[in-house]
C-alpha cells in the first residue's frame, strides 16, 4: 500500500555504529547530524516519532580486538558502548533510545525472526566447505581471514571485503588465503549453514527500488542499488561459525551465530521493543514512515538484504527512504580508525567544551551529501569565527543590546513599513517554508543555507540601517528597525532549532520565546509589540589560533607515529651479557588510574600496582589508547629505573610497548591471569 505523501508518524533510524572504537567526525556527517536535524524538525512538525539507535556489538572486528588486547568481548563493548553512548548524549543527538546488540532483548528479537523465517521455510540449509583454522581449532568467517583481492590485486583484502575497492567478497572468493589467528594457510572443512535465497527476491527487489524509488531515493543510493540489481543476486549465509554473536536458536547449530549483518539491523527493532510496550506501531502500520541514515557502505545491507528479510518475514514495514551519505575526509585523507587519523567525538567534546553547536554546523555545511568532502581545521575556524560569530551571533548581539539600551528590552512599536522592512518580514515568515522543504528532502546543507541567510539578512539589515547614527535624529524609525530586527533574530531563534539545537534553546530564553510548532512559524510574526527581551549574552565566541595550532600539532604527531612504522625495523643492537639483561627489574603491574597530562596530547599518567607499591609512570601513549582503555590493563613494567620528572611529573619506570603495523603503540600484554609483580624474565 503506498503511504500517503506526510504521514502521522515517523521511525527514523540511525545506523548502529559498531562498539570497537570511538566515535569520529565521519561518522557525525554522515550518519548522526543529518538525522537528529530530520527528527528534531519533524518532532518540531508535531510528528510523532521514534529515533532509534544502539551500538552494534558482535562481529569479528570486536573479537579480534580482545584478542589482540586480552581481554573478552563483552570487555571491549562495554567499554566503547558507554564511550560511544555517553559522547553522544553530549553532542545532544536526541536519540529516544540507545540500545545495544548485546543485550538480552536483541538476543531474542532477532532470534525469533530468524525462528520465523526458518519456520516459514524462508531458509535455505547448506552444507560446504569452509575455511579452518587447525592451529587455532576454529573456523575462519570474514575478517578471520585475508589475502589477495581477486579485482584489483591488494593483498590485504578481508574475507568480507576489499577495503582497497571496496567490493563485497567471501573468504573463497581470496587468492593465497591465510588465517589471521596464526598467519597459517588454512584447511577445509565441511560446516552447516541458512542462507536468504536473495535470488529468489530479485524481481520483487527491482521493482520496489528500480520502479518505485527511482525518484525520491537520492542518486548515490539508487546507483549502487541498480548495480547490485544488474549483477545478480546469489543467497546469502546469514549464520557464521563463531562463538560471539546471537546463538542459531535450532537444535543442530551448536557454534554457530546469527551472520552480524542479518542480526544487526534487527537491533533497530529491538531498540524500539525496549524503548516501548507499543513498539509494534513503529514496525508494523502501514502509516509509519521508516527512514535509514547510513554511511554509503551500508547502502546493500539497508535497501537490499535487511528489506528482503522483512519482506520474508511479512509482517513489517519497509524504508520509504535510506539517506545514505558519502565519506568525510580529514585534511584530504581517509578517516582511518586503526591509522588514528581522525577527530573523535570524545577529544573535540574536551578540547572546545560547550561548542557542540559549531561542530554540528560545520559538519552540516560541509556534509558529504553529494560526494566525499573534506574537513580541515582551518575551515572549521573560518566558519566559526566568519559565519556564527560575525553574522548570527553578531546580528543577534546587537540587536538585543540596542533594544536595551533604547527600549529597556520592550519590544517596540513599529511605524510605517518601507519597502524593505516589509521585503525582510516575508523574508521572516517564508524562511521556514523554505528551511522544511529542503530538510524533507534530506538537503541539509541547504537547509542550514537558508537558516543562514536569515542571519545574514538581519546582519545587513542593520548594517545598512544603521540604527545607531539615527536613534538622535529619527527615533521612530529607530523603532521600526528594531522591531524588524527582533523579529528577525526571533524567527532565527526558532528556525535553528534543528540545526543548533543549543544555541536556540539560549536564544529562545534571550528572547523569552517558547517553542513554536513547525507549521506555525509562517504564520505570524514571532513577536508583539510590548514583549520584554532579556539582556544579550554571547553565542558563539572566536576560535583563535593557537586552538586551531594545537589540533594541527596533534594530527602531526599521528602523521609522525605513522611515518615512523611504515619506515624499515632499526638495526639490530649490540650484544649484551645475561648480567646485563637481568639488572632489569620487569614486572608484571596493573594500570590502576590514567589521565591524560594536559597540554601535551601525547602522554598520560598512570598509576599502576607493581605488586611491590602503588606508583606513578609517565607513558607517551595518549594517542593509542585513551585513559579509560588502559585502566585495568595487565602491563609489564621497568620498576628499578631512576626517576625521571616529565612535565614536572615525577615518573617511576616505564611500561613496555611495541609499535603494531598501522604505527600505534600497543602494550605489551603479559596476559590477564599474571599476577602483579611476577618477575618477567
Ligand atoms: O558500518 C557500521 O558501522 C555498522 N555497524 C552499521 C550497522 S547498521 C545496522 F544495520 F545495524
Ligand atoms: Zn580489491
Amino acid at each position: 500500500m503506498k503511504k500517503e505523501n506526510d504521514p502521522g508518524r515517523y521511525t527514523v533510524t540511525a545506523a548502529l555504529p559498531y562498539a570497537n572504537g570511538p566515535l569520529h567526525i565521519g561518522h557525525l556527517a554522515g550518519v548522526y547530524v543529518p538525522a537528529d536535524i530530520y527528527v528534531r524538525y519533524l518532532r518540531s512538525k508535531g510528528k510523532e516519532v521514534a529515533f532509534i539507535c544502539g551500538s552494534d556489538e558482535h562481529g569479528v572486528p570486536i573479537t579480534l580486538k580482545a584478542r589482540v588486547e586480552g581481554i573478552s568481548p563483552q570487555q571491549v563493548v562495554d567499554r566503547y558502548h558507554t564511550l560511544i553512548h555517553k559522547s553522544f548524549q553530549e553532542l545532544d543527538i536526541s536519540f529516544d533510545v540507545y540500545s545495544r546488540t548485546s543485550a538480552d532483548i536483541h538476543h531474542e528479537t532477532s532470534s525469533s525472526i530468524f525462528k520465523s523465517l526458518h519456520e516459514k521455510g524462508k531458509l535455505m540449509e547448506k552444507s560446504g566447505e569452509q575455511f579452518y583454522d587447525n592451529k587455532a581449532g576454529q573456523f575462519l568467517a570474514d575478517r578471520y581471514i585475508t589475502g589477495t583481492c581477486p579485482h584489483c590485486g591488494h593483498e590485504k583484502a578481508f574475507g568480507d571485503q576489499c577495503e582497497s575497492c571496496g567490493t563485497s567478497l567471501s573468504p573463497h572468493d581470496l587468492i593465497n588465503p591465510v588465517s589471521r589467528l596464526s598467519g597459517e594457510k588454512p584447511e577445509k572443512r565441511n560446516s552447516t549453514h541458512w542462507y536468504l535465497p536473495l535470488n529468489e527476491y530479485e524481481p520483487w527487489l527491482r521493482e520496489w527500488i528500480l520502479e518505485g524509488h527511482q525518484k525520491d531515493w537520492k542518486t548515490n543510493v539508487y546507483g549502487q542499488c541498480k548495480s547490485w540489481l544488474d549483477n545478480g543476486l546469489n543467497p546469502r549465509a546469514v549464520t557464521r561459525d563463531l562463538d560471539w554473536g546471537v546463538k542459531v536458536p535450532l537444535e543442530n547449530a551448536r557454534g554457530k551465530v546469527l551472520y552480524v549483518w542479518f542480526e544487526a539491523p534487527i537491533g533497530y527493532i529491538s531498540a524500539t521493543r525496549e524503548l516501548t510496550r507499543d513498539w509494534e506501531k513503529y514496525w508494523k502500520d502501514e502509516n509509519t514512515k521508516l527512514v535509514h541514515f547510513i554511511g554509503k557502505d551500508n547502502i546493500v545491507f539497508h535497501c537490499i538484504i535487511f528489506p528482503a528479510i522483512l519482506k520474508a518475514e511479512g509482517s513489517y514495514i519497509l524504508p520509504e527512504n535510506v539517506p545514505a551519505n558519502e565519506f568525510l575526509n580529514l585534511e584530504g585523507e581517509k578517516i582511518s580508525t586503526s591509522r588514528n587519523w581522525a577527530v573523535w567525538l570524545h577529544e573535540y567534546l574536551e578540547d572546545f567544551p560547550g561548542k557542540q553547536d559549531v561542530l554540528r554546523y560545520v559538519l552540516t555545511a560541509n556534509a558529504p551529501e553529494t560526494k566525499d568532502n573534506d574537513f580541515s581545521w582551518k575551515d572549521f575556524q573560518a566558519r566559526n569565527n566568519n559565519e556564527l560569530v560575525a553574522i548570527y551571533g553578531n546580528f543577534v548581539n546587537r540587536t538585543l543590546v540596542l533594544t536595551n539600551k533604547y527600549y529597556k528590552g520592550t519590544v517596540p512599536a513599529a511605524g510605517a513599513l518601507s519597502e524593505d522592512d516589509k521585503k525582510v518580514l516575508d523574508n521572516v515568515l517564508n524562511i521556514p517554508n523554505t528551511t522544511g522543504e529542503r530538510i524533507e528532502k534530506y538537503h541539509f546543507r541547504e537547509a542550514l543555507q537558508e537558516m543562514m541567510k536569515l542571519a545574514r539578512t538581519g546582519n545587513k539589515y542593520l548594517a545598512d540601517n544603521e540604527p545607531w547614527k539615527l536613534i538622535k535624529t529619527r527615533p521612530e524609525r529607530v523603532q521600526t528597525i528594531m522591531y524588524v530586527s527582533l523579529q528577525i533574530a526571533a524567527q532565527l531563534a526558532h528556525v535553528s532549532l534543528p540545526f543548533l539545537p543549543l544555541t536556540s534553546g539560549k536564544l529562545q530564553k534571550m528572547m523569552n520565546l517558547t517553542e513554536k510548532p513547525w507549521s506555525q512559524l509562517n504564520q505570524n510574526l514571532p513577536l508583539k509589540e510590548g514583549d520584554q527581551v532579556n539582556k544579550a549574552t554571547h553565542l558563539f565566541e572566536p576560535i583563535d589560533d593557537k586552538a586551531i595550532e594545537y589540533q594541527y600539532e596533534k594530527l602531526a604527531r599521528v602523521k609522525k607515529t605513522n611515518s615512523d612504522a611504515e619506515q624499515q625495523l632499526e638495526p639490530a643492537k649490540e650484544p649484551v651479557d645475561f648480567q646485563d639483561f637481568t639488572k632489569l627489574d620487569l614486572r608484571v603491574a596493573t594500570v590502576l588510574e590514567a589521565k591524560k597530562v594536559p597540554k601535551t596530547g601525547k602522554l598520560l599518567e598512570l598509576k599502576i600496582d607493581t605488586g611491590l607499591d602503588q606508583r606513578t609512570v609517565v607513558a607517551g601513549v595518549a594517542q593509542s589508547y585513551t585513559p579509560e582503555e588502559l585502566t585495568g590493563k595487565k602491563v609489564v613494567a621497568v620498576t628499578n629505573l631512576n626517576p625521571r620528572k616529565i612535565k614536572g611529573i615525577e615518573s617511576k619506570g616505564m611500561i613496555l610497548m611495541a609499535n603494531n603495523p598501522e604505527g600505534k603503540l600497543v602494550l605489551v600484554s603479559p596476559g590477564e591471569d599474571a599476577l602483579n609483580g611476577a618477575i618477567v624474565s
